[in-house]
């Protein structure tokens, strides 16, 4: 970690200066989920804890026996357990009675409408089961999902659990490149995907993305799809159905199919710091556990809650707080396809006021954007029905939070700012409402159970007031089980900075009440909009371009993303830098990667800042990137190269 030190986040300063504290409101404490004791029950006896929850929150086929066998760093959880996922989020529900409760509210872009009750839910499930078993899915298998936010896209993935497979949901914004080395290394068998959808206002195609992708994919035997915009697209004959014949035709009946505890339930692909992604292993029954314990509990979900997680089930928010957390309580949930733009800035205050949503969870993005366009339009909006406010992906800086709390929640309700990873599978580091005395800007306290530590370069626990690495001491039911096919890189990625912990990638600091405030990434992860990129895929992308001969990529402060892409780039010899060239290069990343990782910044370089040995020296170029006044360069090769680059700056903005 030589060139990786801490990030350098002004903003802590500011998180220091706003010292005003909310604590819980009596009415709301004395109704609460959640209460004090927990933490000190958990703490007692941690693997007790969680088998007592594992109890409560799952309807097991077969009861488990050993609650945690640990072999660091390979956890399985509830052993000897048999369960389905499927039938914990849906089917249970319609037998005690829920049948006529709504699942879903969906509200598509252009302004159509989808109410999914959990029997509809469960004879859609049921059927598209059914399809895949027809298309030769069986318990084991990989299917992949590549779709807009709609109905059948939680379908898709509570149908592959219904039967044991294990999907792996592909972002729709990706490209076809990414898909195919996601599907590749998954080996999937079937691909559930859509001619497009809607996003602002225009439609968006992704069968043709599927098509380029199916050329290099021989695992794929079947493609399933839905028919979203009705133009009809390219369908291969034998390969391809559409969802209406092959899903329409099957049974509302399909028997779920027991799986042990340690069953795969889903991978789901994340940016790391090399080029390729990693997939995330999650297995059943802890993962579950997680997402429905601390759905209910950092939520305070009741029965009759409206909750609105407005995330894609693309990434992992979306996988935990929008289908299996939710799903698994029985919740009445909002589910929205588009723009939060389109066709005004009020649109998300337009659909709480319609289905009176009392629980929101989104980005600290989304709330910047929102403030950047005025309280006005949150103002519009009859907001009373909202109790409980969430924030996820990225730190939250106060004045983000405080906007949260006046402009949406009135200045009546709590906000959870929660921490956690795709790896983690479920919040770790949160409030609990009703029991935490919250500061803005800080994410507080671990959860009951959760062994989150901040520890000095050397893995030592560093007191209060003082900053470090955020790390996990002990293994949790939701953590992942490993990267696909990888166990080595599992244990060098996660396992290997400090022995015997967890490290998360994240630095945080213990303000003097031991309060967490998260600090961002200190590897070559960069947050944009709350989705994590690593600059070396961007870079990777960019070199793959035939005028383009080396890289590098770091992460620039923006006001509303929190961070931007900006890319320097040296080119062949023989190629001249233009804004022409450039722009093309921009399209090449988002080509490759998907238009999240389109760079904002490109500059064309003559040569990059390296350490004699050769190693790009990022932090210097994110000093150049910041506009920062540069600090010790004596190590550089050549030390000249960075005034050279600095006399460039400016470079290209989209
Ligand atoms: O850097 C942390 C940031 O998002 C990273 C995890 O990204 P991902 O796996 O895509 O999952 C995002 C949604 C759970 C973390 O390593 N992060 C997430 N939540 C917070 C956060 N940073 C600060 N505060 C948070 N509440």
């Amino acid at each position: 970690m030589s060139d990786q030190s801490m990030p350098a986040r002004p903003e802590i300063e500011g998180l220091l200066l706003e010292s005003r504290t909310f604590p819980p409101d009596p009415a709301f404490a004395a109704r609460a989920n959640a209460a004090a004791d927990l933490y000190a029950e958990a703490e007692r006896d941690p693997e007790a804890f969680w088998a007592a929850r594992a109890q409560d929150e799952i309807s097991w086929f077969t009861p488990f026996g050993t609650v945690c066998e640990w072999e660091l760093p390979f956890a399985r959880w509830f052993v000897g357990g048999e369960l389905n996922v499927a039938y914990n989020c849906v089917d249970r529900h319609v037998e005690r009675g829920l049948g006529d409760k709504v699942a879903y509210h969906w509200v598509g872009e252009p302004g159509d409408t989808r109410t999914l009750t959990y029997a509809d839910l469960q004879r859609e499930v049921n059927r598209a089961a059914n399809a895949l078993l027809e298309l030769g899915v069986r318990k084991g298998d990989r299917v992949a999902i590549y779709m807009p936010m709609i109905p059948e896209l939680p379908v898709a993935m509570l149908a592959c659990a219904k039967i044991g497979a294990a999907h792996t949901v592909v972002f729709g914004g990706f490209s076809a490149e990414a898909l195919a080395d996601r599907i590749n290394d998954a080996q999937a068998k079937v691909l559930v995907t859509a001619d497009g959808g809607w996003r602002r206002g225009r439609k968006v195609g992704l069968k043709h993305h599927a098509d380029e992708a199916l050329a290099s994919t021989p695992s794929i035997l079947h493609t399933i799809v839905v028919d979203r915009l009705g133009d009809g697209c390219h369908m291969v004959e034998g390969r391809d159905h559409w969802w209406a014949d092959v899903v329409g035709r099957q049974s509302d009946a399909c028997d779920p199919v027991p799986v042990e505890s340690e069953q795969m339930l889903y991978l789901l692909y994340t940016s790391g710091t090399t080029a390729k992604p990693k997939g995330i292993v999650h297995t059943s029954a802890g993962y579950l556990l997680g997402a429905a314990w601390t759905h209910r509990m950092v939520f305070d979900l009741k029965p009759d809650d409206v909750y609105w997680c407005a995330a894609d089930i693309g990434w992992v928010t979306g996988h935990s707080y929008i289908v299996y957390g939710p799903l698994a309580n029985a919740t009445t949930g909002v589910m929205y396809e588009g723009a939060p733009d389109t066709p005004d800035w009020d649109r998300w205050w337009e659909i709480v006021e319609t289905y009176g949503v009392t629980i929101l969870y989104t980005a600290p993005t989304a709330i910047r954007a929102f403030m950047k366009q005025g309280p006005d339009h949150p103002a519009k909006h009859d907001l009373s029905s909202i109790r409980l406010l969430g924030s996820v992906g990225e730190p939250i800086n106060p004045e983000a939070w405080l906007w949260y709390h006046e402009h949406i929640g009135g200045s009546r309700v709590p906000i959870v700012d929660t921490w956690w990873q795709t790896e983690t599978g479920s919040i770790l580091i949160s409030p609990l409402p009703g029991v935490t005395t919250t500061k803005p800007g800080s994410a507080t306290f671990p959860l009951p159970g959760v062994a989150a530590d901040v520890v000095d370069a050397e893995g030592r626990s560093v007191p209060n007031g003082s900053g470090g690495y955020l790390v996990l001491k002990r293994p949790w039911p939701s953590m992942l089980r490993g990267i696909y096919g990888d166990p080595e890189r599992y244990r060098q990625t996660y396992w290997s900075r400090f022995p015997g912990m967890y490290f998360a990638g994240d630095g945080a600091k213990r303000d003097d009440d031991g309060y967490l405030w998260l600090l961002g990434r200190v590897d070559d992860v960069m947050n944009v909009a709350g989705h994590r990129i690593s600059t070396i895929e961007v870079e990777s992308a960019l070199v793959d371009h035939p005028s383009v001969a080396e890289a590098a990529v770091v992460g620039k402060s923006d006001e509303v993303t929190g961070q931007a892409i900006f890319a320097f780039v040296i080119l062949k010899a023989g190629q001249e830098p233009s804004d022409a060239l450039a722009v093309q290069l921009r399209e090449h990343v988002a080509y490759v990667i998907g238009p999240i990782a389109r760079p904002r910044f490109l500059l064309f370089t003559p040569d990059l800042p390296k350490t004699r040995s050769g190693k790009i020296m990022r932090r210097l170029l994110r000093d150049i990137a910041e506009g920062r006044s540069l600090g010790d360069t004596t190590t550089l090769a050549d030390a000249t190269v960075v005034d050279t680059i600095r006399d460039r700056t400016g470079g290209t903005e989209d």
